[in-house]
């Protein structure tokens, strides 16, 4: 059985981390030439977003070939050799198994549409109702959820877009196929797998919903947990590493299937702590973070969360989201000191870590002046949505800056000079430039380097990986801190989130400091500086 408290995951979007080719794509190869990078770092294991043969609608999570690779990313041999070397190194390797939706250009789909009843079980294929869709749900993109076949007089279900047919588990011959790819990727020697969107698999009741878009009906559904089991059962064991994308959860459900007990997954994502600058739970807004309502969900889910048995996946960057260090920091005057605070917060909790490519080196948001830079389906869906609903130009791209999901996609800042391609990168680097890894490594008191030492005392910390999770200083507007506690170590975080000094009301005389964002410690005020992050040890 594999501790997952000693695990720390580094997300890899292969198509903006390394180009070795210059054909302005990154690729396995690329990967290759970091690998030591990524070990120095500390990381145990590296998630690899889908590197698949895909259309590249929805760049690689429209699958059409689930056990090759896409010749933009190079070849099987490189993904072999890339998985010698990471274990070379004492990392294992995490694929993304999008599971819930194939690409229309799947071979299974294209034999549904050309008419085989026997593929077109594997999806939903329905008849409309008076010329209008089966439901009235919204694909997760914009718009009717439903795509019309004029061929077949029928609709087929996508959640998001046209183009990712959504596949029905309840048919048994779709779960089979499914265990045979985990099985082949295991062959190859993969010893992780992330499932996107895995509590949308199980669709019970298709029913026009009229208090909302259509999730009640599709999330968190009946069968979940039974085909969770089953996969498990029939193609993973314990020596196998899964987490699974939740949208739309709840901390029971999450626990639930994190639970050891149920043999389900390893630990789980939730989104809840990313939607705490959403108005009225629109993310296409410019809005603040409530940092009281983000600190409340950190509290909540750590302890339910135990409380319950479950795990947790703990991140605040992937590719689907603006970079936190913009969003929760401040990457104009505390690039640094924002971006560290924000590595305790993630590193020090209850749970599994992820970090996100770029996030160690301090990377901001794209901060992205026109439509034209962006390139994601869903930024571009939403750029039109915005201006039809009334928003000016500039209001568009305002919300754009802060929400769109190209804020985690820009190329990998490598060098001062870029260090991404000797090409044209497929889309633009960030508009604001921060030092790079090459600086950071240089600088003995980088962003990276901050990294590098929270992971190594995580490591070496029994109550960080393991300790219970007492929230401390709860109703403080400005600092979120607790206590991890085991048997024989207490440790105490505080963080302050805002750009201010925060007075903190604690005895600490007990404590001494383990690690701080700051080069000059000050471990005994009673005043937290500016985004100051502070880890002090209960002494013995
Ligand atoms: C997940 C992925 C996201 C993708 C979506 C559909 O949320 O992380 O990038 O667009 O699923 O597959």
């Amino acid at each position: 059985m594999t501790d997952l408290s000693r695990e720390i995951v580094y997300q890899i979007y292969p198509k903006s981390f390394q180009d070795s080719d210059g054909d302005g794509i990154g690729d396995l190869k690329g990967i290759l030439e970091h690998l030591d990078y990524l070990a120095s770092l500390g990381v145990t294991m590296l998630w690899l977003n889908p590197v698949y043969p895909s259309p590249q609608r929805d760049n690689g999570y429209d699958v059409s070939d689930y056990c090759a690779i896409d010749p933009m990313f190079g070849t099987m041999e490189d993904m072999e050799k890339l998985i010698q070397e990471a274990d070379r190194r004492g990392m294992k390797i995490m694929l993304d198994m999008v599971f819930n939706h194939t690409s229309t250009e799947h071979e299974w789909f294209k034999k549904a549409l050309a008419g085989d009843e026997h593929y077109q079980k594997y999806y939903f294929f329905r008849k409309g109702k008076d010329g209008l869709p089966p439901t009235n749900w919204e694909s997760k993109f914009g718009g009717s959820c439903w795509k019309y076949v004029p061929e077949l007089d029928q609709y087929y279900l996508h959640l998001f877009d046209e183009t990712q047919a959504d596949l029905d588990w309840q048919n048994e011959e779709v779960r089979e196929e499914l265990k045979k790819i985990l099985r082949f990727w295991r062959g190859k020697g993969v010893r992780g797998f992330r499932f996107d969107v895995i509590n949308l698999i199980s669709k019970d009741a298709f029913e026009d919903d009229f208090e909302g878009v259509g999730k009640r009906f599709y999330t968190d559904g009946e069968q979940v947990d039974a085909y969770l089991q089953e996969l498990r059962a029939d193609a993973l064991d314990d020596t196998i590493i899964t987490v699974g994308e939740m949208s739309a959860t709840s901390i029971e459900n999450c626990a639930g299937y994190t639970n050891p007990d149920r043999k389900e997954l390893s630990m789980a994502f939730s989104f809840h702590h990313l939607k705490v600058d959403y108005e009225n739970g629109d993310k296409w807004t410019d809005t603040d973070f409530d940092f009281m309502a983000l600190k409340n969900l950190f509290n909540d889910w750590d302890v339910k969360t135990e409380a319950l048995g479950g795990w947790n996946a703990l991140f605040l960057n992937c590719h689907d989201q603006p970079r936190s260090m913009s969003r929760f920091g401040d990457d104009v005057n505390y690039p640094d000191t924002s971006a560290k605070m924000l590595a305790g917060v993630t590193l020090t909790r209850r749970g599994t870590p992820y970090i996100y490519m770029g996030e160690e080196i301090g990377m901001p948001n794209a901060h992205f002046e026109s439509i034209d830079e962006y390139r994601d389906v869903e930024s571009l869906n939403y750029y039109d949505i915005l201006k039809e609903k009334g928003h000016s130009e500039a209001e568009t791209l305002s919300i754009l800056a802060r929400k769109s999901r190209d804020n985690a996609r820009t190329p990998m800042r490598w060098s001062k000079d870029g260090g991404f391609s000797g090409g044209d990168a497929w889309i633009p680097d960030a508009r604001r430039a921060l030092p790079s890894a090459e600086e950071n490594l240089q600088d003995p008191d980088s962003v990276y380097h901050y990294y590098q030492k929270l992971i190594e005392l995580r490591k070496e910390s029994p109550a960080i990986q393991q300790g219970t999770t007492v929230p401390i200083l709860e109703d403080d507007p400005q600092v979120y801190a607790y206590r991890r506690v085991c048997p024989d170590e207490e440790i105490v975080c505080l963080h302050n989130f805002f750009g201010e000094e925060a007075p903190i009301d604690l005895d600490l005389d007990d404590y001494s400091l383990l690690l701080s964002n700051y080069p000059q410690k000050n471990e005994t005020s009673g005043l937290l500086r500016p985004y100051e992050s502070r880890i002090l040890r209960k002494s013995a």
